[in-house]
């Protein structure tokens, strides 16, 4: 969450800044700003709203130095005085920050005699920096060992002094053509370094025309080593009007592309188990907790125990740890702060980690001695379609490979790929399901996790409330809730509990509720068929018609599927 920027160099900093934050935008769009130099003064420039409102503002300034952010809000509303930059009392110092300073209210008294621009805590953060004694790098050290939180700070002050610290958010640093560039993500970096260097916690680092130096908390010089670049494969190559759709669309492509990587079973027979390896527990966030809930299924139906967790629970939470399970950590971004911190805790606790992610470089790879990428590609929409389609395939291969049948499995899994049906929903069913006021997804087994998926997609785009419940759930509370104005999407691809599901649509249609059938098998319903593969692959067809669905309700609404309000796509605070 919010993305900041920062350049130097024989170039216009202004320029490499902004477009910088434009590749960012996906970690917030609620406001923008860019403060540079220019004539010895120290200059800024905010706008509310997505980064083409800021790039108008700016356009035709030059200089050579500059930082940037793009915000989702965390204290304070969306407004232009709590849009980043910030700056200090004495406005010599100006700030761009990701995170959040907890004790930024004990700080806030503290520091009694400044006048107040903004609610934010960032603002806290650049008056204490301003307060203490030494050059920047030594006032920005000296701050830091005072705040509770998080933070990837970027301070430029008047003399034109660049400076970074970073504790839990991301930052990466590198040599560009010309200059030198501070980012939240390596996304931004891809097309334009070969190597980067990765900031570490309590690590800070000071750029300026002659290179980029690192220093640890005491602010001792350190020497960091250069990490390759890897880029994304190239697989974004469908483009429809919006990034969604293009995903959603690309998801065939990606699954190939995927199962070529994995292929040979290398990729997993690196991967280094427990010695005695008994379980296999799952943790993640949003979309990748609904693959982690798809996963342990998959585990559990080759006999090894295994769960999910969503990880801001697991976090504060009192699970019992197991030396010799295998901990997966699910994440398209790698990024995603919860996952993050349980991660760390438990290599701390030397527990085998393993993260499954769709982003070379990420921090969460850094992390775990063990990687499963996705090669979704690039993925820019906030809602998650494609990834989460690789991350549930991958974790099936995966189970494949552990139980010993994934040769045997080949061409079955060829056959499924070849045959990948993209199902999209008519406009009749949409404007259909538009019309009700309340929409449940139910489901059992793997179909719930759809559901849950489904519910999910549904609220992130169109902010209309659903919620998704375990079918055999429904008379216990729920069921209270439907009569006519409800519609009850229902997904079946199992089999044995096909009996069941078709059982709690007689009692939601008893109740006048309507009911939309998502299923490969016949039945007396108004139904989506879907076509028959193997029962373990069906999630991966079974979401799709789900993610359209969301997709043209959003489309009828008017809103812009790939930023829905409020959220943002990396989630770096808790
Ligand atoms: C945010 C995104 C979701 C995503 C979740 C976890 O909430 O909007 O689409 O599922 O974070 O992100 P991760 O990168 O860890 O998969």
């Amino acid at each position: 969450m919010c993305g900041i920027c920062a350049c130097i160099g024989n170039l216009n900093a202004v320029k490499y800044v902004l477009d910088g934050l434009k590749i960012l935008e996906y970690r917030g769009y609620d406001s923008a700003g860019i403060s540079y130099i220019e004539n010895k003064e120290l200059k800024t420039i905010k706008s509310v709203g997505e980064i083409c409102n800021l790039e108008k503002k700016v356009k035709g300034i030059f200089s050579n130095v500059a930082i940037g952010h793009t915000r989702w809000a965390t204290h304070g509303s969306v407004t232009e005085d709590n849009a980043h930059p910030h700056l200090s009392f004495n406005k010599g110092i100006a700030i761009v920050h990701n995170g959040i300073v907890e004790n930024y209210k004990d700080l806030k008294d503290k520091l009694n005699n400044v006048k107040w621009h903004s609610q934010t805590d960032t603002e806290v953060f650049v008056n204490l920096v301003a307060e203490k004694e030494g050059d920047l790098l030594e006032k920005l050290i000296n701050a830091s060992k005072e705040i509770s939180g998080s933070f990837a700070v970027a301070l430029l002050d008047k003399d034109g002094n660049i400076v970074f610290g970073k504790r839990e958010s991301p930052l990466y640093i590198a040599h560009i053509n010309n200059g030198v560039m501070a980012v939240s993500d390596t996304y931004v970096l891809c097309d334009l370094a070969e190597d980067f260097y990765t900031l570490n916690d309590n690590e800070f680092a000071k750029i300026n025309g002659n290179g980029i130096f690192f220093y640890d908390k005491n602010g001792k010089k350190i020497i960091k080593n250069k990490e390759k670049m890897q880029n994304f494969n190239k697989n974004n190559e469908i483009f429809e009007k919006t990034h969604m759709k293009s995903e959603i669309l690309e998801t065939k492509k990606v699954l190939i592309e995927t199962f070529k990587n994995y292929k040979n079973e290398l990729l997993f027979s690196s991967i280094k188990l427990p010695k005695k390896f008994e379980e296999i527990e799952l943790i993640a966030c949003g979309t990748a907790y609904h693959s982690a809930l798809q996963g342990a299924e998959y585990f559990k139906k080759i006999g090894i125990p295994s769960h999910a967790y969503i990880a801001s629970e697991f976090r504060y939470g009192n699970e019992i740890l197991n030396k010799n399970a295998l901990y997966i950590f699910v994440s398209q971004s790698g990024e995603t702060a919860d996952t993050i911190a349980c991660a760390k805790m438990l290599k701390e606790k030397n527990m085998t980690c393993l993260a499954l992610t769709n982003t070379p470089n990420s921090y969460l790879n850094k992390i775990c001695e063990n990687v499963l990428p996705t090669f979704a590609g690039k993925e820019i929409a906030v809602a998650s379609t494609k990834a989460y389609s690789c991350q549930v395939f991958v974790l099936y291969l995966f189970s494949l490979y552990l139980s010993g049948k994934f040769k045997e499995s080949e061409k079955e899994i060829l056959d499924f790929l070849k045959n990948f049906p993209l199902l999209d929903i008519n406009n009749g069913l949409v404007d259909k399901i538009s019309n009700f006021e309340k929409i449940f997804f139910i489901g059992r087994g793997q179909d719930y996790i759809t559901a849950l998926e489904g519910s999910l997609k549904l609220k992130e785009i169109t902010y209309i409330n659903s919620f998704a419940i375990a079918s055999g759930e429904l008379k216990h509370g729920t069921l209270a809730l439907i009569d006519k104005k409800s519609i009850v999407i229902a997904i079946c691809t199992e089999e044995k509990i096909k009996e069941k599901l078709f059982s709690n649509i007689e009692e939601v249609k008893a109740r006048e509720g309507s009911v939309l059938l998502i299923s490969n098998f016949p039945s007396s319903f108004e139904s989506l068929i879907l076509p028959t593969f193997p029962t373990a692959l069906m999630p991966i067809i079974s979401i799709i018609p789900l993610q359209f669905l969301a997709l043209h309700m959003c489309e009828k609404l008017g809103y812009n599927p790939d930023k829905p309000k409020n959220l943002a796509k990396s989630v770096t605070v808790e």
